[in-house]
Order: C-alpha cells, then structure tokens, then sequence
C-alpha cells in the first residue's frame, strides 16, 4: 500500500484510514492481530466492562434483507481477564483501540484505566449501544452525561480517547459538540439504528431481546449524514462507520468529513479482505483524481 493511504487519527499512525469496527469478532487477540495482517490500519476491540456480563439468550443475531440485526447484550469477561487478547492483537502492529462501556462515568473510567494498564493504544467509549439498559445510548442520548463520563476517563488515562455516539436522537453533532467540549480526541459514527424484525409463523419478535441494532447498507445513507454534520460542528477528526462494504463507500464518507472509516457487518459477510481491497480502491480513486494524499479528500463534500 502506498504512503498516499498514511494518516493519522488522534495521534494514531495508520497505514491506510481502514478500521474493524467494535463488536465483530473483536473479543479475540488472534483475530484481532489476522484483521491486521489483513490489512486493516487499525483495530477495536468488541466492548468490553468491568466486570462478566452473559448477554441476551439466542437468537442474537439475525439477518434481514439490507444487512444484520442484533442485540447480543454486551457479553464479554470482563476487562481483568482481557489483558492477554490486547497484548496477542497488538502483535499485528496496528494500533489497537479498546471499546469500552460502563454504569457510570466512573465505571467508564474504572474500565479505562484497566485497558491502558494492559496495553491499549487509544480508547472507544461505547456509549451508543441501543439495546442495553442503564447503558449505552441510555447514556449517550444525553450530551451532559456523555461529557461527564469523557471528563472522567481523560481525567484517568492518557491515551486518545474516542467516542461512539449514537444514531438514534435528533441532533447527533450536538452530542459529538459535548463530547469534543469534555475532551473527546475522535468521534466514531455511527453505532446501529434501533430496530426490530417479527416472524409471521410464529408471531414472535425474532430476537429474543425483540429490539435490537441495525448494521450494514441499509444504516449507511444514516450514518454519512451523521458524519456530514458532526464534521461542520467539531474540530477533532472524525471516524465514519455503518454500512461501508466497498471503497465507494469509504470515500463517500471521507467526503463527508470522515478521516478514517470502520467496517463491520461487511467484515461478516466478506471476510477479511474486505481491508484490503477497500484500502486499493481508495488508493487508485486517489491516484485516478490526483490527490497526493488521503488527508486531501476529508470533507470535501462540504465546499459545495
Ligand atoms: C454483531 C454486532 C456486534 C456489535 N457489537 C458492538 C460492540 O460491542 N460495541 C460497539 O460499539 N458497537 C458494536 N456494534 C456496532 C458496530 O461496531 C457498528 O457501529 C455498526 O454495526 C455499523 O457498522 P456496520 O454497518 O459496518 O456493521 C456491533 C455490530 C454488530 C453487527
């Protein structure tokens, strides 16, 4: 890959502006370090909390016509015993970026501390995740809580902290604005748009949560709106997720003022060479259009 691809985030060297976004099959250091070797610049590891959580009981995750549905429930072990996948997933050499949620801002910064101890690179604070109570988007829909908890966790760690907001309110850049105003280095968006899918023979809703998150195409058009506005209102970079599958996709979110993209569901359906061929193809657009570097192309969309 060429250096037109390099860029950085918050003081994070990328080799191309690609990330694996939080929650696919991120609770695992060997395959964190495999989407690395793949070609992502970066990865997020699926969220992670202070202490054991089951998650909901199956179905989890369902397909339905326009990508995935799921409310897997934050189901993870626990930040103490996720020591050992951040240090396997940070021998692929690409930063590493632990996804993280929390009770309560101090909870957050409790689960901060802990991954920076372990070796994280930056940290991803999950306050988006529609389908969790007391959590999540229960947090994030309200900017004064999302800049209580920034404020604890950079009051806790020194590394660059992210923050994943939410779809599902009226005005996502005045959310991106408290957290930015709190601190916040980057802003991810978007998480999944709350959403639900019945089955007619049964007459039951089919997750057994009935209510989960919506992934893939159908939340792109969403999210690149997401991104558009948030770019016009913060300063710090932003990082474009939802929907993205194609280097077509990644571009139309650098245009609209993403410095880098996440990729998720795409990561489910194609494997894992969906990193690479995304990075070529935003690498031969540049080339083709005559932009020197990838930084060129960030917002764009806005001088019309
Ligand atoms: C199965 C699944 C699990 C997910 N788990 C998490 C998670 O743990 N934390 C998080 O912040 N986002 C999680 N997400 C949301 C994704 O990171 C991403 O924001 C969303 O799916 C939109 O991107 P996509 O269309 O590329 O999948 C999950 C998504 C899916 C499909």
């Amino acid at each position: 890959m060429s250096s037109r691809l390099v860029t950085e985030i918050a003081g994070l060297k990328l080799t191309n502006p690609t990330m694996l976004a939080a929650g696919i099959l991120g609770l695992s250091g060997s395959l964190l370090k495999r989407m690395a070797e793949a070609g992502a610049g970066a990865v997020v590891t699926k969220s992670v909390g202070l202490k054991p959580r089951r998650g909901y009981p199956n179905p989890t995750v369902v397909q339905v016509d326009c990508g995935l549905l799921n409310a897997i429930g934050l189901s993870s072990s626990g930040i103490h015993s996720f020591g050992e996948e951040i240090k396997e997933a940070r021998k692929g050499r690409v930063p590493v970026i632990v996804s993280i949620y929390g009770y309560s801002p101090e909870d957050f910064a409790e689960v901060a501390r802990v991954a920076v101890e372990e070796g994280a690179d930056a940290l991803e604070l999950n306050v988006s995740c529609p389908h969790v109570e007391k959590t999540g988007s229960e947090i994030g829909q309200n900017p004064r809580l999302v800049a209580k908890v920034v404020k604890e966790v950079k009051n806790k760690v020194d590394k660059p902290v992210f923050v994943k907001l939410t779809p599902n309110v009226a005005e996502v850049a005045v959310l991106a604005e408290a957290a930015v105003k709190a601190g916040a280095d980057a802003v991810t968006a978007i998480n999944t748009v709350r959403a639900m899918t019945i089955d007619l023979e049964t007459t039951r809703p089919v997750l057994a949560n009935k209510i989960g998150g919506l992934s893939g195409p159908a939340v792109k058009p969403i999210a690149v709106r997401c991104v558009y506005e948030i770019h016009r209102r913060v300063e710090v970079p932003v990082v474009g997720c939802g929907g993205i599958a194609t280097w077509q996709d990644a571009v139309e979110f650098m245009l609209a003022g993403a410095s880098a993209v996440q990729i998720g569901t795409a990561v489910a359906f194609e494997g894992l060479d969906v990193f690479k061929s995304i990075a070529e193809g935003i690498e031969a657009y540049l080339e083709r259009m005559g932009f020197g570097s990838v930084k060129e192309i960030v917002g764009l969309s806005h001088k019309h």
